[in-house]
């Protein structure tokens, strides 16, 4: 137990994991091929991203002109600033510049930017960066980085997971459009559940399954090694506000007869359709097996986020531990909510069993 406990200190600290370029592209082709122009004009602003290591500077950086980019805007953070702590060495790029600075090089974050072709060779690509040191740490909350972030339309990365609550919060307060990894977990936190609801958010195009494989530079927590590369698989999610086709495919779904009828998993499952204790809605504990013909509130797995069309579905609220402390006192009156004893903080319950967190959700009319 106190082993696992340090092996989680170890994990929740370690910010540095690396996405891959195959990763950003299939998530950002979805947007291009929803809208053409949807970056077309605009500044993007990556603002956890040291293009030495990071794939989101370079992917842009590539497709600058494919996607007709006004300004990529792209900062890393300082060495020293960093949480885990691995063997940092400036690289030849930055020691080989004239404003190479051994004692900012650890202290100061970089800020690259890309308007157009620099180097005039015809081509708009990562040769095209110019960069300079930020006068802090390039943490992005600071006033310098909140500044890039005020002339961004679009802010794209994968941000510190151990700070995501308020990374996300920055965005919001700016009322930027984003496209953001997180942790699946951080669905129901009390910071982002509501921006579902509110359709202020939601999933990406990438499906929720299996996680995602990251290059780890904590070579003590390593799932795999592919060609000398440390991979660890975390299980992460793309969230943005920017459409994309999947977020309009409607579920297909059968009525409630023909589930209990042909579908095993509910036939197998005791708490299928049963009303809960504390909520006037029914339990549904697999999304493909929501009643096409119910009227009411339904609890769902919150996997059903990923499957979420606003077209198809309204988002009542949540059924889990953070019910009671997030939830307006009218959606629970509208819920008929009465808190349980077993419920602990809100999540259904069922003959005195309380059942693993749901969305609450009705059909669209
Ligand atoms: C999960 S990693 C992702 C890196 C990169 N975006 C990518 O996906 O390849 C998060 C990065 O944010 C940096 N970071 C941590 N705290 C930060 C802060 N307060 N401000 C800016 N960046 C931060 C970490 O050092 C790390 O490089």
């Amino acid at each position: 137990m106190a082993n696992s406990n340090l092996t989680n200190a170890k994990r929740t600290k370690n910010d540095e994991f690396y996405t891959q370029w195959g990763d950003i592209q299939k998530e950002v082709a979805a947007y291009v091929e929803y809208n053409p122009d949807v970056f077309r004009g605009k500044t993007v602003l990556l603002p956890c991203d040291d293009p030495e290591w990071s794939n989101f500077t370079k992917f842009f950086a590539q497709n600058f002109e494919r996607f007709g980019l006004k300004k990529l805007i792209s900062t890393s953070y300082a060495a020293e600033s960093k949480t885990y702590k691995s063997n940092y060495t400036p690289t030849l790029f930055e020691t080989s510049d004239p404003q190479y600075d051994k004692n900012k090089t650890v202290k100061n974050g970089k800020i690259f930017t890309l308007t157009g072709d620099e180097t005039g060779d015809g081509v708009v690509d990562v040769n095209d960066l110019k960069w300079r040191y930020l006068e802090g740490d390039g943490d992005f909350r600071s006033a310098e980085v909140k500044k890039l972030r005020d002339e961004a339309d679009i802010i794209i990365t994968n941000p510190p997971f151990s700070l995501f609550r308020e990374f996300l919060a920055w965005i919001m307060e700016a009322n930027k459009q984003f496209v953001i990894l997180s942790n699946k977990g951080a669905v129901i936190y009390k910071e982002v559940f509501p921006l579902f609801q509110e359709n202020r958010l939601w999933s990406g195009r990438t499906e929720w399954g299996g996680g995602m494989w990251f290059e780890t530079k904590n070579s003590d927590d390593v799932d795999k090694v592919i060609d000398g590369v440390n991979m660890k698989n975390v299980p992460s999610i793309w969230l943005t506000n920017i459409d994309h086709g999947r977020r309009h495919q409607r579920l297909p779904l059968m009525t409630m007869e023909d589930n209990k009828k042909f579908n095993t998993q509910i036939q197998e499952n005791e708490n299928s359709y049963k009303r809960y204790d504390n909520y006037d809605a029914i339990e549904v504990p697999y999304t493909n097996a929501i009643p096409s013909d119910y009227k009411g509130v339904m609890g769902v797995p919150i996997s059903f986020l990923d499957k979420y069309s606003p077209e198809q579905f309204e988002i009542v609220w949540q059924a889990s531990g953070n019910t009671r402390a997030s939830a307006p006192k009218e959606v629970l009156k509208k819920l008929s909510y009465h808190p349980h004893l077993e419920d602990r903080g809100g999540c259904g319950v069922i003959n005195n069993e309380r059942v693993y967190s749901r969305v609450l959700i009705r059909h669209k009319k």
